[in-house]
C-alpha cells in the first residue's frame, strides 16, 4: 500500500531547516476571534459536572442536570468528574501516548496512514494545496465498531498500547451512554431519545495528538478554528500544558486544566439533535515555544445508517425546527470543510 510523502512536525524539527512557510498564518483581519494567536486570554467559566449524579432523581441530581443544561447551552463544554475512569488509568493513556510519539521515526512510520485513509499516524491532513498546515502530529484510530478496527495502524510498541486502547474504549462507552441519557433528561426528553439516533453501529474514533514546541506561536497554530462533526467529543487535554481555546461571542477563552476530568464538548450532531439549544463550539489549539503538549480526543459519531434530526420534543411554534435531517454527517462535514464553509450549513 502506498504511503503518502509527508513530513510530520517532529521530522520538520529534526531536519533543522527552519520553519517551512506552509505553517505560517497571515491574519486576514476578518472572521472569528480577532485576538492574535499568542494573546493572553481569560479562562472560560465552565462547571465541573459529577457524572455519577446526573442520572439520579435526587435534588442534587436535578441541580447537576441544570448545571449541565446551562453549560451546554452557553459554552457547549463541560468538565466531567466522577466518570468512573481512575486517575491511574488516565495516566497510563497519557504515558503511552507520550511514549509512542517519543519512538524513533521508523518505528512510528510502521503505523503511517495510507493515501486516502484517515486512520494511522501522520501530520495534519492535507486537503488542498494552499492549506496552511497545523502544527500537530497525530495517530488516528477507529475503535468501534470493533470489526472496523484497522489493527495494522495500532502501535505494537509501546507495549500495552493496543490492550490499553481497547480497555479505554470499553470504559468510554459507559461514560458516553450516561452522557447521552443525561443530555436528553436535561432537555426534558425521554432519556434514550439521543441514544436511539446515535445507534448501535455508532463509530468511535480516537485521535492521539502531539503538539511539539513551536518557534513561532504568534504565526503558527496547533489546530485551526473548527467545530467538531461528532455528536460530542471526549477529550483528555494535557495535564500541564495549556493550549485549547474556545470561542464565545467573538472572543477566545482558554480551557482550564482540571486534573482527572474528561472535557466533553458538544459536536455539530448534538447541536442538530437538540435543535440548536446545545452549542457545538468553535475551538482551536495554540502553540507555545517551550513545552510539547499531548491530548487524546475521542469522537462519538452516530452510525452511518442513522438519520440525525432535531428531537421532536424540541420543535414547537415558539422554537421552529432549525436543521434538516442529515445522514452520514461526517462526510458532508468534510465536503463543506474543504470548501472553506461552515460544515453545519450542510444541515440548514
Ligand atoms: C481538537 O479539537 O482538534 C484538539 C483538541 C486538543 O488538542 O485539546
Ligand atoms: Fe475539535
Amino acid at each position: 500500500m502506498e504511503k503518502p510523502k509527508f513530513k510530520t512536525v517532529q521530522e520538520v524539527i529534526e531536519a533543522g531547516e527552519g520553519l517551512p512557510e506552509k505553517y505560517l498564518h497571515t491574519p486576514t483581519g476578518d472572521g472569528e476571534g480577532q485576538q492574535p494567536l499568542n494573546a493572553s486570554v481569560s479562562v472560560m467559566d465552565i462547571p465541573a459536572i459529577d457524572l455519577s449524579l446526573l442520572l439520579s432523581t435526587s435534588e442534587d441530581g436535578r441541580e447537576e442536570l441544570s448545571k449541565l443544561h446551562s453549560a451546554l447551552s452557553t459554552w457547549g463544554v463541560v468538565q466531567v468528574m466522577n466518570h468512573g475512569i481512575t486517575e491511574a488509568f488516565l495516566d497510563k493513556i497519557y504515558e503511552l501516548t507520550k511514549q509512542f510519539f517519543a519512538l524513533p521515526t521508523e518505528e512510528k512510520q510502521k503505523c503511517a496512514r495510507e493515501v486516502g485513509s484517515v486512520q494511522g499516524y501522520g501530520n495534519d491532513m492535507i486537503l488542498s494545496d494552499d492549506q496552511v498546515l497545523d502544527w500537530i502530529d497525530r495517530l488516528y484510530l477507529t475503535t468501534c465498531p470493533e470489526d472496523q478496527r484497522k489493527i495494522q495502524f495500532w502501535p505494537e510498541t509501546p507495549i500495552g498500547f493496543r490492550e490499553t486502547l481497547h480497555e479505554y474504549t470499553m470504559k468510554q462507552q459507559l461514560v458516553i451512554e450516561k452522557f447521552f441519557k443525561a443530555m436528553a433528561r436535561s432537555l426534558e426528553l425521554e432519556e434514550n431519545c439521543f441514544l436511539e439516533m446515535y445507534g448501535e453501529n455508532a463509530i468511535l474514533d480516537t485521535r492521539f495528538n502531539l503538539y511539539p514546541p513551536c518557534p513561532r506561536p504568534d504565526k503558527v497554530i496547533g489546530v485551526k478554528p473548527h467545530a467538531d462533526g461528532s455528536a460530542f467529543t471526549l477529550l483528555l487535554p494535557d495535564k500541564d500544558v495549556e493550549g485549547l481555546q474556545f470561542l464565545k461571542d467573538g472572543k477566545w477563552y482558554k480551557a482550564p486544566i482540571v486534573p482527572d476530568a474528561i472535557l466533553i464538548n458538544v459536536g455539530d450532531q448534538i447541536e442538530i439533535m437538540s435543535n440548536g439549544i446545545y452549542k457545538s463550539p468553535v475551538h482551536r489549539v495554540v502553540t507555545n515555544r517551550e513545552k510539547e503538549r499531548i491530548s487524546v480526543a475521542t469522537f462519538c459519531i452516530p452510525g452511518p445508517d442513522k438519520e440525525i434530526q432535531p428531537a421532536e420534543g424540541l420543535v414547537s411554534e415558539a422554537r421552529p425546527r432549525l436543521y434538516k435531517t442529515v445522514k452520514k454527517y461526517v462526510e458532508l462535514y468534510f465536503d463543506y470543510y474543504q470548501q472553506g464553509r461552515r460544515p453545519i450549513e450542510a444541515a440548514l
